[in-house]
């Protein structure tokens, strides 16, 4: 299991020092981009990971939920090993957004919403890194997990095959679920709400890690 730390319920005011006490036991932070547009719900653009960028060692994981993330993307100031990760719904098509991520020479991945069928992933596999499948409607942190997530898992593993792609799943992943999450296929969790709401993150961290049957210490 590689653990994707999701900020979006962190205490931003403290953000840096959060991250830097949390570091050793996290792959990559994830940065959720939104624009209001894409989902109802306004976060921060690219300011926060470049302003962030020089200062953590760890690779970035930055989930636009943004209409134009062509656009959008040459904003964001990447290391090879970072993910920008787009949405197949949104409103730049899918082929310009991955020349624009490819262009800035790190990692793409593709994410899709909840209801979104899996079919509509496949002209695009050879040309991604990873695929981030939404197991919450986007918007908002701390939501609960949609059971349906683990079949979709399941057949997003089938569709993929043996492409070198990482499948990493976004939404309500906590120490309840995180082992029927792994053993649908995922290879990263992203993980937010259950680590923020927690009153000792770092904790929650080592709990989850437990949880999913690999302790940390
Ligand atoms: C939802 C976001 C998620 C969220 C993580 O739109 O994409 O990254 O913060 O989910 P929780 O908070 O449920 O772990
Ligand atoms: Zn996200």
């Amino acid at each position: 299991m590689k653990l994707s730390l999701s900020i979006l319920n962190a205490d931003f005011s403290r953000l840096l020092s959060t991250l830097e006490r949390l570091a050793d036991l996290v792959d990559y932070i994830h940065f959720d981009v939104m624009d209001g547009h894409f989902v109802p719900n306004l976060t921060f653009g690219p300011v926060l990971p470049n302003s962030l960028r020089e200062k953590i060692a760890l690779p970035f994981d930055i989930h636009l939920m943004v209409d134009r993330p062509a656009f959008y993307a040459p904003r964001f100031r990447v290391r090879p090993e970072d993910v920008l990760v787009f949405h197949v719904e949104a409103l730049d098509p899918p082929d310009e957004a991955l020349a624009a991520i490819k262009e800035l020479g790190c990692r793409v991945g593709l994410s899709l919403r909840p209801r979104t069928p899996l079919a509509v992933l496949a002209p695009f596999l050879d040309e991604v890194d990873w695929v981030l499948l939404m197991s919450v409607e986007p918007g908002f942190g701390g939501q609960t997990f949609l059971p349906e997530s683990l079949e979709r898992l399941r057949e997003l593993r089938r569709l993929v095959g043996t492409r070198p792609i990482t499948l990493a799943v976004d939404g309500g992943i906590g120490p309840q679920n995180v082992r029927d999450v792994l053993a649908a296929g995922a290879e990263v969790v992203v993980v937010g709400a259950a680590i923020f709401h927690a009153s000792d993150p770092r904790e929650a961290l080592l709990n989850l890690w437990r949880a999913a049957g690999y302790p940390r210490n």
